[in-house]
């Protein structure tokens, strides 16, 4: 576990006895989750039980059903309009499509946010842009539209992106879906340089196993719209917590067997 995640303080963002409903239909049941300063916490449960559900809770994109999302100390729907603006702009999303501007060079892309949110001179957002193309390393992409990228080059864009208001907080949701192996572990490693170097405290939400090994500090794992446990994930392994037990030996069975648990070292 990474020396950056802060076990004293106060968590950044809090899910507190949160119900989500669509309609009639409950997703979320109850779920009580902090997310801890400098961590890496892995949301993850089959498909459809509610990840992305509960992403959208905590960057104040839904509203629960009953309970509350605390981020940054403050209840999200207790607070006014100018509040939460301003908490949104310390939170970075990763959202599941990417969703680049496809007419645009990167560059323009990765400066919508500072365009949006701060009146920065050109000069300078030119600079900030750099330096972010530049920690997800594409400096020689700046120009380039998404269309002549590789997958994984959108998603280090979208990143990119993502972190270019030096959020506190990070959300990723299922960063890896659709790359292949090599490229999964290479934007892992990514954001495990960008816990460490920047200090951003990173949710993902994900079911890819190799993934999880390499970068979760702790997981949290949803079945049937409840939090059935979180924790580390060689914790859970060690005790046989049943749901997650069988979701790894599932998905290890499907890869061929992948029993050693490894952490991952930038
Ligand atoms: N906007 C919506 N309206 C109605 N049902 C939805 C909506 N979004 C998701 N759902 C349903 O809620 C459940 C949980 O969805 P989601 O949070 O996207 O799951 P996950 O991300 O874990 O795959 C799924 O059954 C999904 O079909
Ligand atoms: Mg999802």
């Amino acid at each position: 576990m990474s020396a950056a995640i802060e076990k004293s303080s106060a968590p950044l963002a809090r899910a507190i006895d949160l119900t989500a409903k669509y309609g009639e239909r409950t997703i979320l049941d109850g779920v009580s989750l902090d997310i801890k300063k400098g961590e890496i916490l892995c949301i993850l449960g089959g498909s459809g039980c509610g990840k992305t559900t509960l992403l959208k809770h905590y960057i104040g994109l839904l509203k629960p059903s009953s309970g509350s999302i605390e981020m940054f100390g403050k209840d999200w729907w207790g607070q006014d309009e100018p509040e939460r603006e301003l908490a949104q702009q310390k939170i970075g999303v990763l959202f599941q499509a990417g969703a680049l501007l496809g007419s645009k060079t990167l560059a323009t892309n990765v400066a919508i946010p500072l365009e949006m949110h701060t009146n920065l001179p050109d000069i300078v957002i030119e600079r900030i842009v750099r330096l972010k193309l530049h920690q997800v390393d594409l400096d020689d992409a700046i120009n380039r539209l998404p269309s002549e990228l590789s997958g994984g080059m959108r998603k280090r864009a979208a990143l990119a992106r993502a972190i270019v208001l030096d959020p506190d907080l990070l959300f990723c949701d299922e960063p890896s879906a659709g790359l292949d192996p090599p490229t999964s572990q290479a934007l892992d490693k990514l954001l495990l340089s960008l816990r460490e170097g920047l200090g951003i405290t990173i949710v993902v939400v994900t079911h890819e196993i190799a993934s999880i090994k390499r970068i979760a500090d702790r997981i949290a794992f949803l079945d049937k719209g409840k939090l059935i446990y979180e924790g580390p994930l060689q914790k859970a392994l060690d005790e046989g917590v049943k749901p997650v037990v069988e979701f790894f030996g599932a998905e290890d069975k499907l890869k061929g067997g992948e029993k050693e648990f490894k952490p991952f070292k930038v």
